[in-house]
């Protein structure tokens, strides 16, 4: 049943059912209940502080948020359709339990302050959660960087063998990459956690209001200086939605990686039984569905920022009801987010790397050829002509079927003299990577250094 809307005295006849259904955001902003209620006891209280509402309404007003938060909380108030929004919802629902003191909460406040408050608020606290479980997902990529800090593994470029690294070390590319995912998010949230009360409709108010004693009470940082940015900006939005889509290109790729390496060709990882499915016709099929939906959704996510984008572009000066879109947005992409970290963190957690294949697939491809060409330019020779030769060599190999490590001395020499017994501990896989200790480099040694690193900033 749809509530009397407190603007009707207007209006000669009712809202049609179909256009009233369309209009509510209940359905989505409902989520932002406490919210609401925090920033009107905030609100009711600089009131009584000012002087503008006596101390008996705004006692009885606060008691009876009080009570809604936690009839809400308890589920003895559902929050039912009917209402326009959230904010009605509980206005209505104030009005309902204290009567006349109810309808004194919205002085000096619109619903456009009082929306752009409660969605500054509601996200400021979701990202701490959102921060707080990338910071888990960091921990088990970092446990996992360090047990395999010792496990030799090809790296590519263009998806071909390129060069042999630590398998931590390419992990740890990803630890570095959320890391900065945090800093994004925690940057968005400072920006976002201040006050636009006290914009009121759009231009401010005629009452002696005290809107930084708002602020400093809801734990923001200031106040918004100009009241028609109060409450037309959503920039907030973008911005989160942003670092949300960069987070999951981020899980994507890492998707991308998992997906790849626990495939029949490269092996490299196995997944846990309880973080993959099967077929319902191939009785061999172990899937990594988890990666494969993580990448997935990251389409959706990218769409939501591309419509908060496209809500704002034309809009003018101050609110529009477009802006109630908003929340679609950025709700939906914060659910995604989260249910794509509760999920992938596990998966990384429980996944067995299996070095002998790794190890295995180093060996080949000729990755240890920069290496072979150092080995060159340690002894004298410019690294272009030290680059010509070993290609040469690399070619004789293919046509021999024989790899650098195993083409004999004899024949290296052909090509300079400057070769030595001692290339062949100069190109093993474990001189290769471990002597790769430059900073940032992919030596274990480099890879602890890392880990060590993470942990300390976390
Ligand atoms: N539900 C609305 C929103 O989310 C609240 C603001 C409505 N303001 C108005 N003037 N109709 O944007």
């Amino acid at each position: 049943m749809a509530m009397e809307k407190m603007w009707a005295g207007r209006f000669q006849k009712a809202l049609d059912k179909k256009a009233d259904d369309f209009n509510s955001s209940l359905r989505v902003d409902k989520r932002m209940y406490a919210q609401d209620i925090k920033g009107s006891i905030a609100h009711a209280t600089m009131l009584e502080k000012q002087g503008i509402l006596p101390s008996s309404d705004v006692d009885t007003i606060v008691d009876g948020l009080v009570g809604i938060l936690q009839d809400i909380e308890s589920g003895a108030l559902p929050i039912a359709d009917g209402a326009e929004d959230i904010h009605m919802f509980i206005e209505a629902e104030l009005t309902n339990r204290i009567g006349d003191a109810g309808k004194r909460l919205h002085t000096a406040r619109s619903r456009n302050d009082q929306v752009a408050l409660d969605i500054r608020l509601y996200l400021r606290d979701e990202v701490e959660t959102v921060v707080a479980l990338i910071k888990d997902l960091i921990a088990a990529v970092v446990d996992k960087a360090e047990e395999t800090a010792d496990v030799i593994a090809p790296a590519y470029t263009h998806l071909q063998r390129a060069q042999p690294i630590s398998f931590g070390h390419q992990l740890m590319a990803y630890a570095m990459m959320l890391l900065r995912d945090i800093q994004r998010l925690e940057d968005a949230s400072k920006r976002m956690n201040v006050s636009p009360l006290g914009s009121c409709a759009l231009a401010g108010t005629t009452y002696p209001t005290d809107r930084a004693f708002v602020a400093q009470a809801l734990e923001m940082n200031g106040v918004m200086k100009n009241s028609i940015d109060g409450v037309s900006d959503r920039d907030f939005c973008v911005e989160l939605l942003s670092a949300f889509a960069l987070l999951m290109t981020h899980l994507s790729r890492f998707s991308e990686e998992v997906i790849l390496w626990s495939s029949w060709e490269f092996k490299f990882v196995e997944l846990d039984d309880s973080f993959t499915t099967g077929s319902s016709i191939m009785p061999q099929k172990k899937n990594p569905d988890m990666a494969e939906l993580v990448r997935g959704k990251t389409g959706r996510v990218y769409g939501d920022l591309m419509a908060m984008l496209t809500v704002l572009k034309g809009l003018p000066l101050a609110y529009n009801k477009d802006m109630q879109e908003d929340k679609e947005a950025v709700f939906d992409a914060l659910d995604t987010v989260k249910v794509c970290l509760e999920v992938f963190t596990p998966m990384i957690a429980t996944m067995k790397v299996l070095a002998e294949n790794t190890y295995k697939a180093a060996q080949k491809g000729f990755i240890n050829a920069t290496d072979l060409a150092d080995y060159l330019t340690k002894k004298g020779m410019p690294f272009r002509s030290a680059y010509k030769i070993v290609g040469q060599i690399v070619a004789e190999c293919i046509a021999k079927d024989c790899v650098l490590d195993t083409l004999p001395l004899a024949d290296y020499q052909k090509y300079t003299e400057l070769f030595t017994e001692d290339l062949y501990t100069e190109i093993s896989l474990e001189t290769c990577v471990s002597k790769r200790n430059s900073e940032g480099g992919a030596s274990a040694a480099s890879v602890r250094l890392q880990v060590a690193y993470v942990r300390e900033v976390l």
